[in-house]
């Protein structure tokens, strides 16, 4: 059977492909709305790209949790047995909408749970940390990655004048600067919720959590040579491999796991554990597997579910929290509100956002409302309107107390800015690893516009992580150290 195109308001289309004009060779008519609607809408046809992790794709699939956690969180999609629909996107950070794929940088890996609670978000990367503590210097790192002013080119200088004058930066530009920096397909790498999040029992007992999902493909990862050439012959090879393995059968899959550490221990633990550019030694923490995921569905739109999906670390469900870290905290406020900028208010009523849970909000119109919303419209009410659960979020309250003040961290016995990012070059990587960092590092610091005081600087940085490394890199760009 036929099916007949219509315009956005189902009427029948008189022609697919002409327009309205006065005899076959006059002017076009201006009631002729069909032609009208078409050309507005495609002028409307986009929404901004993200500000960062623009380029990206997605799927959905389906976590299951194997073990009983029960007695660290009440969360309802961490129960043994629980079976919870989610949606994934990966991403670069810096590139825009059509960059290459396999470009170095950290990969977007965030994951929103549709649970009975309403969605839960974990909007994580490829690597455990990041490159700073603090969120006030977030836009200013990033204007650092992305273009400069006068020429819209990207400057490897202006990059490492950032990262040198910010050495926290030091533990994530060493994994950037390893080949994990350059994965092989979204498929090939391991996520990371890299915040500390609170986790909360029943009972309103409390513990620290991170969370690691760990592929089950195994890790691979591009030579800086083969991800170079990767970005001429195929800018989208991370986002074809994602569709063609899933449209094959063949679904990918993440190995959940969890470092939980008792809420009290954070006050003396060796390193502070809300500071993002540190991770929790597995030695001190170890990983507990609590379940698995699968992804095994592609989009049916790409616009619809994965440009205008929206994730937000602030979609914290009960049984879960925030924690103290200052970067965690500063991202529960921009993604809600990039999202009313980007999508529009009511980007949470589109239903690749809809919670799959009922929605009873006392929030309500504004463009593009979709939702009839019943009275009563207010709270309190006595006309039975939904009641809050205060009993749910017992657990999630702790004690804090200080000065107002603008100051870093307070340190704890082993932070630094280095050491974890020695330990990292001196126990964990191969000399094959360690090769190519150094290889990787250089061949990013002989971009042209990298100037020769910049390189002093990048040989310094290295050698405090550590002296090999640094004089490997002093070689490299012909600088003596
Ligand atoms: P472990 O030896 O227990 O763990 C080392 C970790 O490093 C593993 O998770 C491993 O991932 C990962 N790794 C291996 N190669 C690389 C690479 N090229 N780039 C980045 N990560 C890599 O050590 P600790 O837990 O004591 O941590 C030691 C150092 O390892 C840390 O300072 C940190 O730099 C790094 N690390 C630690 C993680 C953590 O959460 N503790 C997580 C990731 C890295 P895999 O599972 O694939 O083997
Ligand atoms: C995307 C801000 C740190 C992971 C974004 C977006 C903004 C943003 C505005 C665009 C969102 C959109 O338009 O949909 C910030 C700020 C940060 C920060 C202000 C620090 C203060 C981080 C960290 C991580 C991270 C530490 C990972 C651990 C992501 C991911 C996306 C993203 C994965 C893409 C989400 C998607 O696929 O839609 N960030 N970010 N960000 N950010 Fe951050």
């Amino acid at each position: 059977m036929v099916a007949y195109s219509t315009d956005d308001a189902g009427i029948p289309a008189p022609h697919d492909g002409l327009s309205q004009s006065v005899g076959p060779n006059g002017p076009l008519l201006l009631q002729d709305h069909f032609l009208i609607q078409k050309m507005a809408h495609f002028n409307r046809e986009r929404v901004p790209e993200r500000v960062v992790h623009a380029k990206g794709g997605g799927a959905f699939g389906e976590l299951e949790i194997t073990e009983d956690v029960s007695q660290y969180t009440r969360a309802d999609l961490f129960q043994k047995g629980k079976k919870t629909p989610l949606l994934i996107r990966f991403s670069t950070v810096a590139g825009e909408l059509g960059s290459a794929d396999t470009a170095r940088d950290p990969r977007g890996f965030a994951l929103k749970f549709y649970t009975e609670q309403g969605n839960y978000d974990i909007v994580g990367n490829n690597t455990p940390i990041f490159f700073i503590r603090d969120p006030s210097k977030f836009s200013d790192f990033i204007h650092s990655q992305k273009r400069r002013a006068d020429n819209q080119l990207r400057d490897n200088n202006m990059q490492w004048d950032f990262w040198t004058l910010n050495p926290e930066t030091a533990h994530q530009v060493s994994f950037l600067m390893t080949d994990r920096g350059t994965p092989k397909t979204w498929r090939h790498m391991h996520g990371y919720g890299s915040h500390t999040f609170l986790w909360y029992n029943a009972k309103g007992e409390k513990y620290w959590v991170k969370y690691h999902f760990k592929t089950d493909q195994g890790v691979e990862n591009l030579t800086a040579a083969e991800a170079k050439a990767m970005e001429a012959e195929d800018p989208d090879a991370h986002r074809r491999d994602l569709w063609e393995s899933i449209k094959r059968g063949d679904y990918p899959s993440w190995t959940v796991k969890v470092q939980i550490m008792p809420f009290e221990e954070a006050a003396d633990y060796r390193f502070n554990p809300f500071d993002l550019t540190k991770v929790w030694p597995h030695g001190d923490y170890p990983e507990i597997t609590i379940g698995r995921f699968v992804l095994n569905r592609n989009p049916e739109n790409y616009f619809a579910q994965i440009e205008q999906a929206a994730f937000e670390p602030s979609n914290l469900v009960p049984g879960v929290g925030a924690s103290p870290d200052k970067m965690l905290q500063g991202r529960l406020f921009s993604y809600p509100d990039t999202h009313r900028y980007r999508i529009g208010p009511n980007y949470l009523q589109l239903p690749v956002n809809r919670p799959k849970s009922p929605v009873r909000s006392y929030n309500y119109d504004g463009p593009m409302a979709y939702y009839n919303n019943p009275d009563p419209v207010y709270a309190p009410n006595t006309a039975g309107g939904p009641v809050a659960q205060p009993d749910l979020f017992k657990g999630e309250e702790y004690h804090v107390a200080g000065e107002i003040i603008r100051s870093a961290y307070t340190l704890h016995k082993e932070d630094d800015d280095f050491g974890q990012a020695r330990t990292l070059w001196e126990k964990v990587l191969s000399d094959t690893d360690r090769a190519h960092m150094v290889s990787n590092i250089v061949g990013h610091a002989s971009a042209p516009e990298v100037t020769s005081d910049m390189k002093k600087r990048i040989v310094e940085y290295w050698t405090n992580v550590h002296p090999d490394l640094g004089s490997g890199v002093a070689q490299g760009l012909g600088v003596e150290s």
